[in-house]
């Protein structure tokens, strides 16, 4: 695929071999069935059958229909030609209270699965959390409570006994700051609180789970594959000078208080003290067990956030204030574009983001577990679905972490988020961040014009020239979107 330009260079970029190419995506935003097999309430079911909490009433009843149409989306994935799958498993499938024995029908859905990815000579990696907890566990006080943690980890030990031996990697939870400030303080995600305290509290369970989960699952089986977490992580840029600390504060709430414990041991100095779990709830022995070594960090990147000083009675159109930062606003720098979700585009945070990473981590290989973009795509009357914006972000993303592998960033690998259009939590069927355009009255899968060009990314290992792909002219300047930015009252993304 190297590509030699009039000028004589080659404009291609090469990945290192080995470099893992995969697709992902979560239990509840594709399979649907939720009634099927045994399977238990989840807070996401709860969640959304709840008026007014998910655009247009929608709900993951059928989402892409995965649960029966399993080999169908194993077919996709070949035809995608990716090296690895990123799917999660439902605990109340599996767990339909979230203890207890196994329900084995709903085990035999993911070993289904798994069977199939290896069939294929697809890596499957498993996440054990993707945001569906039991609603019993919800009932009993959710990831506030202590318990949940523990219930976890038992959890996580059955999955490592049952698929242990097949699944070539793992992450113990998705994305936990979203799953506590959206679902805990923010309440735009299941179950829905609103609640500072319960926020803090379920930061350090979901933490704790994280760690007790990891111990657990190699104690109960020796060859355990690699054990990570994905985190969503947002570089914070500060616009002037007198932002910095404001810029270093709103770093360590969003990032630093998942990351530094998981890699130190310790909670962040810099987040204010409301958003720390309190003192009485971290027991002896809690930060040793979420700083369990990691054989490897997922990172979710998908947009940055800019910080500056700012007037909150006085905003400007692009301007968010920061909640907890008074006179502290984010907003969108002039020369960047921003996605649908209104997220912005910076694949040079990206960049940065991994190059920083790369000193800190070199014991363990990051790998990007989820990156991509929601676009508005439509399937033409020929049957295509031209979606060149999320190939310009896909290609300016990957063209990021490569030139960060050559900065030193050990990067392993990459998963597009999503291999296709699903459920899109709070914004339902409403966004489209597929490889693979999804009709949901027929489920009809097709692939967009993206899906072509990753397959060819990731049978070549060679990023292609930009301009071979991408047309500037299908791409959107950034000042044609109105609409404001994404930072919401705390900062959030999901
Ligand atoms: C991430 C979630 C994933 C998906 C993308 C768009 O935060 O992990 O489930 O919704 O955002």
């Amino acid at each position: 695929m190297s590509r030699i330009a009039r000028d004589g260079v080659s404009r291609s970029r090469h990945f290192p071999a080995g470099f893992i190419w995969g697709a992902s995506t979560s239990a509840y935003q594709i399979e649907g069935a939720v009634n099927e097999d045994g399977r238990g309430v989840s807070i996401w079911d709860t969640f959304s059958h709840t008026p007014g909490k998910v655009r247009g009433g929608d709900t993951g009843d059928i989402a892409c229909n995965s649960y029966h149409r399993v080999e169908d989306d194993l077919d996709l994935l070949s035809e995608l030609g990716v090296g690895a799958y990123r799917f999660s498993v439902a605990w109340p499938r599996v767990q339909p209270f979230g203890r207890g024995p196994v329900n084995r029908a709903g085990l035999d859905y993911y070993r289904l699965l798994v069977d199939g990815l290896r069939r294929r000579d697809i890596l499957p990696v498993a996440t054990l959390y993707h945001w569906d907890l039991p609603q019993a566990l919800e009932d009993a006080g959710g990831w506030a409570s202590r318990d949940t943690a523990l219930r976890f980890a038992e959890y996580a030990e059955l999955l490592a006994i049952a698929l242990g031996d097949d699944v070539g990697m793992w992450l113990t939870l998705n994305e936990p700051q979203v799953a506590a400030n959206q679902g805990y303080r923010i309440g735009t995600h299941a179950p829905g609180h609103t609640n500072d305290a319960l926020a803090a509290a379920a930061t350090h369970h979901l933490l704790l789970g994280h760690g007790l989960a990891t111990r657990a699952m190699r104690e109960a089986h020796a060859d355990i594959g690699p054990i990570g977490i994905s985190l969503d992580l947002h570089p914070v840029r500060a616009g002037s000078e007198d932002a910095a600390l404001a810029a270093a504060a709103v770093d360590a709430e969003q990032n630093r208080i998942f990351l530094d414990p998981v890699l130190h041991g310790r909670y962040p100095l810099a987040a204010r003290l409301e958003l720390l779990p309190p003192e009485p709830l971290i027991e002896s022995g809690d930060m040793e067990l979420i700083a369990t070594t990691l054989d490897f960090l997922g990172i979710n990147y998908y947009c940055p956030y800019h910080v500056r000083q700012g007037d909150w009675e006085d905003l400007r159109k692009d301007e968010t204030p920061v909640a907890g930062h008074p006179g502290v606003v984010s907003y969108v720098p002039a020369a960047l574009n921003r996605t649908i979700m209104d997220w912005i585009v910076e694949p040079e945070a990206r960049f940065d983001l991994l190059v920083g990473l790369g000193s800190d981590f070199f014991v363990m290989p990051p790998d990007t577990t989820e990156n991509g973009c929601a676009t508005e795509d439509y399937v033409n009357p020929e049957g295509e679905c031209n979606d060149f914006e999320r190939i310009a972000f896909l290609h300016g993303h990957l063209d990021a972490a490569s030139r960060a592998i050559d900065a030193g960033a050990n990067l392993a690998g990459y998963f597009a988020w999503s291999l296709m259009d699903n459920f899109e939590l709070a914004w339902g069927y409403q966004r489209r961040f597929g490889l693979y355009f999804v009709d949901f009255a027929t489920q009809r899968r097709t692939a967009k014009r993206s899906a072509r060009v990753y397959a060819e990314v990731a049978r070549s290992g060679a990023l292609p020239d930009r301009d071979d792909v991408v047309r500037p002219r299908d791409v959107a300047p950034p000042s044609s979107r109105s609409a404001q930015p994404a930072v919401a009252e705390v900062l959030e993304t999901g």
